[in-house]
């Protein structure tokens, strides 16, 4: 899959009414909520505010600066001490502070929910113009400065408002998928501005050649459903040989010129579906197709534009490589800028493995890097081995950082294998435990109001999950306060 899609709606001028954004799908990983069912108990609020953040925090010749957009949850707010939770957005618009489980800790701990749109995403782009030269100060590195620089200047405007100086409250941060992985950086890189954190399918591991991610969508999709999906590959690449057209016209993607395009798109369909928690969805129909003697490639294309296209929102033109080379700001180019992270710092590409894989041995490395040099140009590579030296990828010598993983999700893989007792580390098991469900409830797509875990297979290893979440937070806000006390 791509990791992240963005999914928007109108233009972004126009994105008072477009405002949720699905989680990734495989390019862009992570945080896309449901765009399309947008009803208003899916928000907080949506209401814009702007933060004037710098363009290049790593120069100090350089003092441009741009708008970024942010927003505040103050209900259950515990004037004037309580924590402030800084919910990162990830690599797509930020329309507003979703109605997720963050709710239900913000009323646990009488907190605040303050959230950034990431820099480029939405309405905070320092550009009109993606030219691959504007997009050189995209990286997770500015984003994280973004973010200290805000989390100051919040405490500072908060401080003002209330007539002191000097105070601050404990902030704590949490973030899903790539923004999970941020949060947990976040807390490695400014331990002073934040009690702890939550990385919630933290991606943290940049990693090069991701076959792990087909190779755990077969395991989540099980044997059975798995020989079906390898079928399907097989007839798939047999009929693009042949008719390749009328191929992609059943799928209704005859757009995707590329072969590899077209191909990726089947893949992420498939492993969608295991990462928001919908097994069933893709399996059930697949297996009684199977069984009934059915033609498989339609069973598949019907799949996809029931569920992938029809339900879960995603649309063809995210994989298509002339729309991704579009410089132009509008409410698509949220795929061209997550390409452009993955292209220069995360890869995450996600290759066929060599034996037993589910996506053609098409989406191989050639296609990602081929995809790098045709939609940014010459020489933009994924620096992979340099990311995971600045942030020690599965390493991180962080602290006071809670990792927690779906067992389905395809994404695990990139997170944190081991647990210590400064940063545990917790695996939610079920059958539809995917990506972010500890945040978002199961299925996760679309988001389920307050994170409600009434739909998982079993609810029971979510909320267990939580409780040791919580009791994390409760400690570590708790020892941020004994000693902003004592030095205070
Ligand atoms: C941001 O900068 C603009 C232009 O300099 C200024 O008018 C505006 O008041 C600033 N906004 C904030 C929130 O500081
Ligand atoms: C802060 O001070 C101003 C001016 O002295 C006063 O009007 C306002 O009520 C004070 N606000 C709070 C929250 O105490
Ligand atoms: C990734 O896979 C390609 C193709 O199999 C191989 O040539 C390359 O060495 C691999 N790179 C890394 C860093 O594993
Ligand atoms: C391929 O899979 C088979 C069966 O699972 C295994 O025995 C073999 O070692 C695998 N080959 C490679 C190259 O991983
Ligand atoms: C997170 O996922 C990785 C990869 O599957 C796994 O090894 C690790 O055990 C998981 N974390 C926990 C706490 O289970
Ligand atoms: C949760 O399950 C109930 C009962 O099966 C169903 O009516 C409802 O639509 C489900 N909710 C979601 C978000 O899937």
């Amino acid at each position: 899959m791509r990791v992240l899609m963005v999914f928007s709606v109108g233009l972004l001028v126009m994105t008072l009414m477009m405002s949720v954004c699905k989680g990734l799908s495989t390019s862009r990983i992570f945080e896309r909520m449901q765009s399309t069912s947008s009803s208003s108990s899916n928000y907080l609020t949506k209401d814009e505010h702007w933060f004037n953040q710098t363009l290049d925090h790593f120069s100090p010749y350089d003092h441009r600066k741009f708008g970024q957009r942010y927003y505040e949850y103050l209900d259950q707010f515990r004037l004037p001490d309580g924590p402030i939770f800084l919910k990162i957005c990830g690599e797509s618009a930020c329309g507003g502070i979703s109605n997720d489980y963050l709710s239900v800790l913000a009323k646990k701990f009488g907190a605040a929910i303050v959230t950034l749109e990431h820099r480029y995403y939405g309405k905070s782009s320092p550009f009109k113009s993606l030219t691959t030269k504007n997009l050189q100060f995209l990286s997770s590195k500015q984003a994280l400065y973004d973010l200290a620089a805000f989390r100051q200047y919040y405490q500072e405007s908060l401080n003002l408002k209330l007539n002191r100086t000097n105070v601050e409250n404990p902030w704590f941060v949490f973030g899903v998928s790539y923004a999970g992985a941020l949060s947990a950086w976040f807390r490695l890189k400014f331990p002073h501005l934040t009690c702890g954190s939550l990385a919630s399918s933290g991606v943290v591991l940049a990693v090069y050649n991701f076959t792990e991610f087909d190779q755990q969508v077969g395991e989540s999709a099980g044997p059975e459903c798995k020989a079906v999906l390898q079928e399907v590959t097989q007839l798939v690449e047999q009929k693009l040989a042949s008719n390749g057209r009328a191929l992609k016209s059943i799928f209704g993607a005859t757009e995707l010129k590329i072969d590899g395009d077209f191909l990726y798109f089947l893949a992420d369909a498939g492993a969608i579906a295991f990462q928001y928690g919908n097994p069933d969805k893709l399996c059930t129909p697949m297996i009684e197709a199977k069984k009934a003697g059915a033609d498989l490639v339609n069973a598949y294309a019907n799949y996809i534009k029931e569920y992938y296209v029809g339900s879960f929102g995603a649309e063809v033109q995210t994989y298509n490589q002339e729309i991704l080379k579009q410089t132009t700001l509008s409410d698509s180019s949220g795929d061209r800028l997550w390409w452009f992270q993955v292209c220069t710092e995360v890869a995450y590409f996600q290759v066929a493995p060599a034996n037993d894989s589910i996506r053609s041995s098409k989406v191989n490395t050639r296609y990602h890097l081929d995809l790098c040099k045709n939609v940014f140009g010459e020489g933009v590579y994924p620096l992979v081995d340099a990311t995971n030296l600045y942030y020690g990828g599965t390493d991180i010598a962080g602290s006071k950082i809670v990792f927690t993983n779906g067992s389905q999700d395809p994404w695990r893989h990139a997170s944190k294998q081991v647990s210590s007792a400064n940063m545990p580390s917790y695996l939610i098991t079920c059958n539809n435990c995917g990506h972010g469900t500890d945040m978002r409830g199961c299925p996760q797509s679309p988001l389920v109001p307050e994170g409600s875990s009434k739909n998982c297979s079993s609810p029971d290893a979510v909320n267990k999950v939580r409780q040791q979440m919580i009791e994390q937070i409760d400690l570590w806000l708790s020892q941020c306060i004994a000693v902003s006390t004592y030095s205070g």
